[in-house]
């Protein structure tokens, strides 16, 4: 089962950075949008962020050409046709996600892996989609990916051993420190990190402190390299609110429930970075 062909569905934050981390590991990537403006969108960002290493001398222009060179964009999913292994990167939405999976599954070779990056949904529930519920797992990435070491590896109660096995060794050649979480909601990061982020919002809301002393609290009393509000802005205020929704829903417990500021934030089209607006001012 080893892994040479990679697809990649979704040129956003994370789908532009796993196929990055794919192609600097020497592996042949091809990576899907929904269309061929934010295709182009998602290669710029990854290009100019590969631009910004060779300019600060962290790889040649030589590295960064071979890695481009490795990476095949396009907008027609059956181009994956042959793949050894596909992650799923779209909007974290269970009825668009169930509809990849299954169209993988028409597409991909009998014995391609299918994987999913959701930060919390049920992967049971996209692996029942398929005619091979053996082969599909969690690849769970941190932003940003070419950057962050972690990989958080989800087995199924229907993942195979064997599956599990290339998907650690796929991690470990992408250069990440692979840890193995349930599928269970956020599994091990997110059911930990989510409660925090939307309590510093909570907290924000309710006009306990202000944002720069909120982060600088947690960023020098628990010498996090970041405070939670400027984190909410680099996840996505949008992705933010569909995972709280989402463990809400699953886990019922208050904890999850998304603030009403987040949601009158994502209303306002505030998302964070990847809208030089959020809880801070990117412009
Ligand atoms: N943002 C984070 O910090 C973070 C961290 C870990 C995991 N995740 C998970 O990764 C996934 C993607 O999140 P993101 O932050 O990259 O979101 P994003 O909004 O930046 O990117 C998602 C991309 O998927 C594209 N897309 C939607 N439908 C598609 C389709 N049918 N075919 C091809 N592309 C399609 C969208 O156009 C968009 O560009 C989500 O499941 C999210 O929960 C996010």
């Amino acid at each position: 089962m080893e892994i040479k062909k990679v697809g990649v569905i979704g040129c956003g934050l994370m789908g532009s950075g796993i196929a990055q981390v794919c192609a600097q590991a020497g592996l042949d990537v091809k990576v899907s949008e929904a269309n061929d403006a934010l295709l182009q969108k998602g290669l710029g960002a990854m290009k100019a962020g590969l631009s910004r290493n060779v300019e600060k001398g962290r790889m040649t222009k030589e590295d960064m050409e071979g890695i481009l060179s490795r990476i095949k964009g396009t907008t027609n999913i059956a181009d994956f046709s042959d793949r050894d292994l596909v992650i799923e990167a779209i909007t974290e939405n269970m009825d668009l996600k169930k509809k990849i999976f299954a169209e993988l599954d028409k597409i991909c070779l009998p014995t391609a892996l299918l994987a999913t990056n959701t930060s919390c949904l049920s992967i049971i529930e996209m692996a029942m989609v398929t005619k091979r519920p053996d082969k599909v797992l969690g690849l769970h990435f941190f932003n940003p990916v070419p950057i962050m070491k972690l990989l958080e590896m989800v087995k199924t109660i229907a993942t195979s051993a064997e599956v599990l096995e290339a998907g650690k060794q796929f991690g470990e050649k992408v250069g990440k420190k692979v840890i193995v979480a349930k599928d269970s909601p956020g599994f091990i990061v997110n059911r930990l990190g989510i409660p925090f982020m939307l309590d510093a919002i909570r907290m924000l809301d309710s006009g306990l402190a202000t944002k720069e002393d909120i982060d600088t609290g947690v960023l020098l009393g628990f010498n996090h390299p970041m405070g939670p509000l400027t984190l909410c802005d680099m996840v996505g205020l949008d992705t933010l609110y569909f995972i709280a929704n989402a463990m809400y829903a699953e886990l019922k417990d208050p904890k999850f429930a998304a603030p009403s500021l987040l949601g009158k934030m994502v209303a306002a089209g505030w998302l964070g970075r990847k809208t030089d607006k959020g809880f801070y001012d990117y412009k």
